[in-house]
């Protein structure tokens, strides 16, 4: 039996009067909405039409509750636990404003209720999305597969997939504990798109925050920024934001992940945003050297060991032109911030229940360094959006 996927990528690939008709995810999206369980009809965009609103209201209401969720474990009780950690670190003796290590914290909170609570809460919060998306998505595979396959050949833009890609076991993992992770699940993209959306308590639903970020994003000394390129670019958001600020420029993005990039394409094209996307490594992008004059990094780092992020800089250095800029923007390490002690206990409770596998090598390691060890030379006050979070660097590539 033919089944819908069969059918929707033998009509793409077979005559393109028949994929132009798929071309569109609102023509697609017609046909798609005729599968769903418990369909109600397309139920639109949010407000500015950027993110489409989720297909089912029972979907989305139990997003919207695990947002809610979220929002008090962090912001309520979140606070609450933060206080009594500070309290406990105090009672024992050290400064909470600057942590202990980590074994000292943990022995210090031993198995207060209050803490241990609230870890519970945050877990569960993040698996509870996890679930809703993976199931409200998988409910409907068959059609969320066809308009990816409609959409992967469309434009404008252009999307570069490689299945024999060698990829490196640091970026298989399941970070943010998100079911098959960047890799390993076809609907991954839409998954990331809209957790994130609800683990950044609706930062990036409108693509509110890359846009901001776009907006900053430095342009070399001599004003030339024709060729811009990202790096670990997740769905893109980021490439098309620059390109609404840089219209005419040839935009560029880069991830392991096809998942994600395939659902990024989509998104750009039905947005009418000209940006290419590949299915590449950011230590090993196939692009000329001195071929960019700004390359950008939005948390990638914190989630590549050490030893390869090495790699990563000198391949940002090759293909930056002279008076290129990269601009990396991630959390602070330690050697440009130490937390207090609850700040690092929730740092903790990241790489441990959020399965941030590489965030701890991260923050101990001095990414400054790091970056002037691979030529870069760099500045430590680049614009940003929230200076206490964000580590605020560029780098330029010397002449
Ligand atoms: C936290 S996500 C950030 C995505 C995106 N920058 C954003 O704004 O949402 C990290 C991304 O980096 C990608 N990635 C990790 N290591 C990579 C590598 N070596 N080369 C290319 N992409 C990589 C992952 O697949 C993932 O999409």
């Amino acid at each position: 039996m033919i089944d819908r996927r069969t059918l929707f990528g033998a009509a793409a690939a077979v005559t393109s009067a028949v994929a132009s008709l798929f071309a569109s995810r609102q023509a697609s999206a017609a046909v798609r909405t005729k599968s769903l369980s418990n369909d109600i009809e397309v139920r639109g965009t949010y407000s500015e039409g950027r993110l489409e609103r989720l297909p089912e209201m029972d979907m989305e209401s139990r997003l919207e509750f695990t947002q809610g969720f979220r929002n008090w474990s962090l912001r309520n009780f979140g606070r609450k636990s933060s206080r009594r950690i500070n309290e406990l670190v105090k009672e024992a003796g050290f400064d909470p404003k600057v942590s202990p290590p980590i074994d000292d914290v943990l022995d210090v909170v031993g198995d207060d209720l209050t803490v241990w609570t609230s870890v519970r809460c945050k877990t569960t919060a993040q698996q509870i999305m996890w679930n809703n998306l993976v199931d409200g998505f998988y409910a409907n595979k068959d059609g969320y597969l066809a308009e990816l396959e409609a959409a992967d050949n469309s434009g404008p833009g252009t999307l570069e997939l490689n299945a024999s890609l060698s990829i490196p076991d640091y970026t298989k993992h399941e970070i943010h504990i998100q079911p098959g992770g960047y890799i390993g699940d076809p609907l991954g993209g839409y998954v990331y798109h809209y957790g994130v959306n609800v683990f950044t308590l609706d930062l990036s639903s409108e693509d509110v925050f890359h846009r901001d970020l776009a907006a900053i994003v430095p342009v070399p000394e001599d004003g030339k920024m024709e060729r811009f390129l990202d790096i670990g670019t997740g769905v893109a958001q980021l490439p098309m934001a620059v390109k609404e600020r840089f219209p005419d420029a040839d935009i560029w993005g880069i991830d392991v992940g096809a998942p994600m990039l395939r659902y990024g394409h989509m998104r750009a094209a039905e947005q009418g945003l000209d940006i290419n996307l590949a299915q590449r490594l950011a230590e090993n992008s196939g692009f000329e050297d001195n071929s960019f004059d700004v390359v950008t990094a939005y948390i990638l780092f914190h989630e590549v060991p050490t030893e390869d992020a090495k790699k990563i800089l000198s391949e940002v250095r090759r293909i930056l032109r002279p008076g290129g800029v990269f601009f990396p923007v991630d959390f602070k390490t330690y050697t440009q911030v130490r937390p207090s002690a609850s700040g690092r206990f929730n740092q903790w409770w990241d790489h441990v229940y959020n399965n941030e596998v590489w965030t701890e090598e991260y923050r101990d390691s001095d990414f400054i360094q790091l970056m002037t060890d691979a030529g870069l030379v760099v500045t430590e006050d680049a614009p940003t959006l929230q200076k206490r979070f964000w580590n605020s660097v560029m780098a330029t590539k010397p002449a």
